[in-house]
């Protein structure tokens, strides 16, 4: 059973897919054993308390630095003893510990296809906007490994989305996560738990 750490910080639309995913059956031999969010407001610990998941709330503002406040992340995330994290609309930069410590453990989903319109900055309907603002005809969104650098990880797999000229971000955001997001995330969650994923040399294979 592959154990996840789910890491949240908005409406967990991404996490709803997962749940739902596991409960039809979609992702196999997988677990959420804990959900965490930055955000005590998020509807994503919703979720989780509605589908039976222990949901916990670590918030940057009840720790007296940054460094006391990614120890108690990486605390709440050890004490669950995962195999996989999974950052679905978690906006916070991952510890540098944590990153090494959970090596080609943490995947992130990210709503473009990397690397166009992705690292600092890129985020939310940023995206889409700049996505609109460059004119591009498709779009997309891209599950990747986590490493030390921003969306700079291993691909493991891209799903692409047409753009249309009527579209707004809005509009392109809820296509974005309808077409691929919710698709891509809960579907390589399997391949790893089915142990179909490789990285070799900073790239992904998925295997039969
Ligand atoms: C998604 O667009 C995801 O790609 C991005 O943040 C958003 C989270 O949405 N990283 P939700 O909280 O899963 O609804």
């Amino acid at each position: 059973m592959l154990r996840v750490v789910v890491c949240v910080s908005g409406g967990g639309t991404n996490l709803q897919a997962i749940i739902d995913g596991i409960a039809q059956g979609a992702v196999c031999d997988t677990e959420i054993v804990r959900v965490v969010s930055n955000n005590p407001g998020a509807y994503a610990l919703e979720r989780a308390k509605q589908a039976g998941i222990e949901a916990v709330c670590v918030a940057p503002k009840d720790y007296e630095n940054r460094e006391q406040f990614e120890e108690a992340l990486l605390g709440c995330v050890e004490e669950a003893a995962p195999d996989l994290i999974v950052l679905a609309g978690f906006m916070v930069k991952v510890p540098q510990k944590m990153v090494k410590q959970y090596e080609n453990r943490i995947i992130n989903i990210h709503p473009s296809l990397i690397p166009a319109f992705s690292g600092t900055g890129y985020y939310g309907l940023k995206v889409h906007e700049a996505v609109l603002a460059r004119g591009v005809k498709v779009t997309g969104a891209t599950v990747h490994f986590v490493n030390e650098g921003m969306d700079e990880g291993p691909i493991i797999m891209q799903k692409t989305v047409k753009v249309y000229d009527d579209d707004t971000p809005k509009t392109l955001q809820k296509r974005v996560m309808e077409e691929a997001e919710w698709v891509l995330l809960p579907w390589c969650i399997n391949l790893i738990a089915e142990g179909q994923i490789k990285v070799e040399n900073g790239r992904v294979t998925v295997t039969e």
